[in-house]
């Protein structure tokens, strides 16, 4: 109950900001990023938009990687149009699809750019059930495996940059609290949905989707620890926001639902703000392995902080992206 009183009055927490905060305020204190190279997925609408433009006005170097390059070039000339000495980059991205994934990286890597921050921001909510060209259920395969293999082919271009800068980078996934929503076994229910059309559940992929954004990010912190990489991995909640993210469900009870939460929406520059936090803030500084929502370190749901369902998605997601990604639901498949 305070905890909702809070947030509907935008009380800030022990970070100085709550849910009321922008992301222009929160990086008011950050430092110049005009060192900074960031790759942001999903910087054509939204959220990742929003972040875009604050890490754009804090002089940070954009990589837009876009699936539709148009609304990504529209974003990119709004920012140039409001600061002129942006440097943004729209690159060709279909997270969804594993070789667009490999294309986009490769290319990457031939500019020769550093990578200080990758924001892991894209996401799909997928009404209609539908599969990827790799096979598996498409809104875990855009919203976790993509992100999952993206970040593993930028990795050790990360350290490296932050071996030879000294600033430590920073990966941001951008989950849900929706991650809370899903119950079970994370495997069993792909596998299912992934096979079957009957057992799909929007919602239900979608939080399943958002909940191993959270597990990666859990494992992910683990081993650049041990291998003592000066990169830090968080995972954040932006809060809920009308964005194009309904897309495939608008409609009169769309708008009756926004309209019932219309007290506990965000503004888009409001849940960019967490993000912008976790990439940039100096107190952040050696954070690592955290959930944020309103700009403060919060706990993730139980299933969220199980370091052993962490690993197991781990594994499966290596077998996934390495070739056969079916094979993770074979039923000799010790993951399965
Ligand atoms: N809105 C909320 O209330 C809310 C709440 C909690 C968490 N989130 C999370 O916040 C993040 C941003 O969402 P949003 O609300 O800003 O939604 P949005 O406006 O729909 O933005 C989503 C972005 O992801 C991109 N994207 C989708 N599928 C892609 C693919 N296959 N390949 C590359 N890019 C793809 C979209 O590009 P296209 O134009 O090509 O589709 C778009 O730029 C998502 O991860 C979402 O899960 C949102």
């Amino acid at each position: 109950m305070l905890e909702t009183v809070k947030y509907l009055i935008g009380a800030a927490g022990p970070s100085g900001y709550g849910s009321k905060s922008t992301a222009e305020e929160v990086t008011e204190s950050c430092l110049d990023l005009r060192s900074i190279t960031a790759i942001i997925t999903g910087g054509s609408s939204g959220i990742g938009a929003e972040t875009a433009r604050v890490l754009a006005m804090r002089g940070a170097r954009l990589v837009l990687p876009a699936r539709n390059i148009k609304a990504a070039e529209d974003t990119k000339a709004r920012i140039v149009a409001e600061f002129p000495e942006s440097e943004i980059l729209v690159m060709p991205l279909d997270l969804s699809s594993l070789s667009s994934v490999r294309n986009f990286v490769s290319e990457f890597e031939s500019l020769g750019l550093p990578v200080n921050l990758l924001i892991n921001n894209a996401g799909k909510f997928a009404h209609e059930h539908a599969i990827s060209e790799d096979g598996i259920e498409i809104s875990f395969a855009t919203n976790h495996l993509g992100h999952f293999l993206l970040t593993q082919l930028l990795l050790n271009r990360m350290i490296e940059t932050a071996r030879n800068t000294g600033i430590q980078g920073r990966i941001v996934n951008v989950s849900s609290g929706i991650h809370g929503w899903f119950s079970g076994d994370t495997i069993r229910y792909l596998g299912l949905i992934t096979r079957n059309k009957s057992h799909y559940d929007p919602t239900r992929a979608y939080a399943l989707s958002k909940l191993a954004n959270v597990l990666h990010a859990q494992e992910l912190a683990r081993r650049l620890k041990e291998m003592d990489a000066n990169v830090t991995v968080n995972c954040v909640h932006p809060g809920v926001v009308r964005t194009r993210l309904t897309r495939e469900r608008e409609g009169l009870a769309t708008d009756l639902a926004f309209f019932f939460a219309s007290k506990l929406l965000k503004t888009i520059p409001q849940a960019a703000a967490t993000t912008c936090y976790v990439a940039t803030h100096p107190r952040l500084l050696n954070v690592s392995g955290k959930f944020f929502s309103d700009c403060n370190e919060t706990s993730s749901a139980k299933l969220g902080s199980n370091l052993d369902e962490a690993a197991r998605l781990w594994s499966a997601s290596e077998i996934m992206v390495s070739g056969d990604p079916k094979a993770v639901f074979d039923p000799l498949n010790p993951l399965a």
